[in-house]
């Protein structure tokens, strides 16, 4: 970590800002900038970007996967890995709250032209067992065939829930048992397994293929990677060229995205740490609801409670927040989201823990409308 970026983000977390809103407002490291300016570079479609194989060959073996293929994003990660594994129509089973059903644009329908049977999530970040056992489809004519079973971890919507290997294993097997592969949306892979305390790679190893993301709480500035089987990713390769996401001399990104698997992963822990220590102040201040003891990453959800006991509207509190400094998101869902990063210090969570509290003074004071 270079000084002058601290002393960037010191400027700005002294100042009016402390952005909770997401991982994804991280910038690049100084080292990620000087690394971007140096970075070798050639044609990555000819696959003659030095920068982007180096990074490649180090995703794979950070996931154990035999290959791996530099993305845009996590949603074309994510959208390469479905038309990947599954033929044209074919069901995929996912999550109902799993951010590829919710927010990837409706790409299994637009893209894949397939059906998709959403699982009931349970809040932490597993799926309805008995109601994943009857999901997969194909041995009636009259049912498209199921293609693949998604799964995310850690879980988003789900406040940055962590599933360890043995439970991907678990939800994996109905999938296992006929045959079917298995994608994990790993965009905070590297948080789980920091949490966890194991490698990302025995995560990984429970599934087919697997998409992180280096541009959220790795602080690269653009990329995705998508690791698989030799076989798997060559044919993602074709598909990131369908997509449109065949880059040229994107061994620029690329170098940056080598020093957040090389030098940014370990620091996680500070984030999450970050995290609980919100969580923890934030069930000291009246009338908010939040259970920390389920914050093990570095995303947590917490929402109002009125006099009578009842969730209140959260939208007051977010805009008196946001006048105090503190950007946080408001779902429509009746729920905050607060996401700590590189960009977040044990003081700034102190200061927002003062802006929140008066900032609910003030909500709660707020004519009802
Ligand atoms: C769990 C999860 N998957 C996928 C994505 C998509 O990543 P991107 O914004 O790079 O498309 C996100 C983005 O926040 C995410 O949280």
């Amino acid at each position: 970590m270079s000084s002058s970026y601290e002393a960037r983000i010191g400027a700005l977390a002294s100042g009016p800002t402390i952005d909770l809103r997401s991982d994804t407002v991280t910038h690049p490291t100084e080292a990620m900038r000087e690394a971007m300016y140096r970075a070798e570079v050639g044609d990555d479609v000819y696959g003659e970007d030095p920068t982007i194989n180096r990074l490649e060959e180090l995703a794979a073996e950070k996931t154990g996967k035999e290959a791996a293929v530099f993305v845009p994003s996590g949603t074309m990660g994510n959208a390469i890995a479905l038309l990947t594994h599954c033929r044209r129509g074919d069901e995929i089973v996912m999550g109902d709250r799993s951010h590829t059903y919710l927010y990837e644009v409706g790409g299994a329908a637009r893209l894949n032209g397939s059906p998709v049977r959403p699982v009931p999530t349970l809040p932490d970040g597993t799926l309805d067992r008995a109601r994943l056992a009857h999901s997969f489809l194909g041995d009636d004519i009259h049912e498209a065939r199921t293609g693949l079973l998604c799964l995310e971890n850690t879980h988003n919507m789900c406040g940055g829930r962590v599933l360890s290997a043995a439970t991907l294993r678990e939800l994996a097997a109905p999938a296992r048992a006929r045959g079917l592969p298995v994608h994990m949306d790993g965009a905070r892979l590297f948080n789980a397994a920091v949490a966890l305390g194991v490698p990302a790679s025995e995560l990984a190893a429970e599934v087919d293929s697997v998409q992180f993301c280096l541009s959220k709480g790795l602080s690269a500035p653009v990329g995705s990677m998508l690791a698989g089987s030799r076989s798997f990713i060559e044919e993602a390769r074709r598909v990131r060229k369908l997509l449109g996401g065949g880059m040229r001399q994107a061994g620029i990104l690329a170098a940056a995205g080598i020093l957040a698997l090389t030098e940014m992963v370990e620091r996680l822990a500070e984030d999450h740490a970050n995290a609980k220590k919100l969580a923890e102040g934030l069930a000291n201040i009246p009338g908010i609801a939040i259970e920390p003891e389920t914050v093990e990453t570095n995303i947590l959800f917490f929402g109002m409670r009125g006099a009578d006991g009842q969730p209140g509207d959260v939208a007051p509190l977010v805009t008196a927040a946001a006048s105090g400094g503190v950007l946080c998101s408001g779902g429509d869902d009746g729920r905050i989201r607060a996401v700590t990063h590189y960009g977040i210090s044990a003081g700034d969570i102190e200061r927002a823990l003062t802006v929140f509290a008066a900032a609910m003074k003030e909500a709660a004071a707020a004519p009802v409308a």
